[in-house]
């Protein structure tokens, strides 16, 4: 009984330290004082016992009731005495980093490219998501039939209403608003009716860049997407320029970058080519000179246009263009 006595004894006191909260206290205290518990139960036997024995096995039994109900006293006391919200704090834990925002990479990515575009001269200039077909398409000279019309490429909101489905006519509204000279890039969003896949989304970025002025060339043209392209990429990044059409320019071009990533070797990146396609450009066709009322016979410019989530893809190696617009905490944290 005695032995019974000092391993119950033991027990409470190696079980005590661990009772923080009122639920593991109460827990103690039923299973030791309880009309069931285990001291409880040892009081109740004495009477079977022989008289001798019941007086030792009586008084260690009635001091460990005693040091039971005082630790469990002393318990109820210690957690009153703590403020509420220190309860169930481990303060020797490590902290936890607070969350900070960041910019989109997207963000970033469109305001490394005004940055490098506004160091050769380049003024930002803005329009409308909601545009006119007038400058979507008209004053850009897209003929009425021309497919990109189509509904399956535009979404119409009336029928000379849509949403913009390139950044071209903020070409349209610059003209129409300053006279030449004109240096301008236009960042902006871009709508088309697309099926969504690791390359295409319905909405999108663009950033257009026009420079209107007497004498412009296509060489003009080519230096300063180099001069793009080595900023962006690395000094030994060159240009293709491969015959393309646009309505609105003539001779129009779609341009690539030699790819930074293997030297134009050939690699993943650039599907082993050695380039990388990065937008459409162009000389300004007269037809859009006319238009805006820009005398065609003594001013020339250059037009070109390219995807932002393109550029973001290949600065961060974004495999998919839809982790855009998905806001996996993953990726935007990656590019902070
Ligand atoms: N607007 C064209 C497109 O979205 C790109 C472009 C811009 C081409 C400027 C030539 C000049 O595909």
């Amino acid at each position: 009984m005695l032995e019974r006595i000092r391993a119950l004894r033991e027990a409470f006191d190696a079980a005590l330290p661990a009772a923080t909260d009122a639920e593991a206290i109460e827990a103690l205290r039923v299973r030791f004082l309880a009309r069931k518990g285990e001291v409880t139960g040892i009081l109740r036997g004495l009477g079977q016992l022989a008289a001798e024995e019941r007086k030792e096995v009586g008084k260690a039994a009635n001091e460990l009731r005693q040091r039971v109900q005082s630790g469990i006293d002393q318990a109820l006391e210690q957690l009153k005495a703590q403020p509420a919200d220190e309860r169930h704090v481990d303060i020797t834990l490590p902290g936890r980093r607070p969350w900070r925002g960041g910019l989109h990479p997207l963000r970033q990515t469109e305001l490394r490219l005004i940055e490098i575009f506004q160091t050769m001269g380049f003024d930002l200039a803005y329009g409308p998501d909601v545009e006119l077909d007038d400058y979507n398409f008209k004053a850009l000279n897209f003929p009425d039939d021309h497919p990109a019309r189509d509904l399956h490429d535009t979404f119409y909101i009336e029928k000379d209403v849509l949403l913009r489905t390139h950044t071209s006519p903020v070409q349209v509204r610059t003209m129409e608003r300053l006279k030449p000279p004109v240096r301008v890039i236009t960042p902006g969003r871009v709508y088309r009716c697309e099926t969504i896949d690791a390359s295409h989304a319905a909405v999108f970025h663009q950033l257009e860049g026009l420079y209107v002025d007497e004498r412009v060339s296509m060489a003009d043209l080519k230096g300063t997407l180099a001069a793009f392209a080595r900023s962006l990429f690395g000094a030994r990044v060159g240009v293709r320029f491969r015959p393309d059409f646009f309505p609105f320019t003539e001779p129009s071009v779609e341009f690539a970058f030699s790819c930074a990533f293997c030297g134009g070797k050939g690699c993943r990146v650039c599907k082993n080519s050695g380039w990388i396609e990065i937008g459409g450009a162009g000389m300004v066709d007269p037809e859009v000179f006319r238009a805006v009322d820009y005398d065609p016979e003594r001013f020339t410019g250059f037009a070109f246009g390219l995807g932002i989530e393109r550029i973001a893809m290949l600065l961060y190696e974004i495999p998919d263009i839809r982790f855009f617009f998905e806001n996996d905490l993953r990726l935007l944290e990656a590019t902070w």
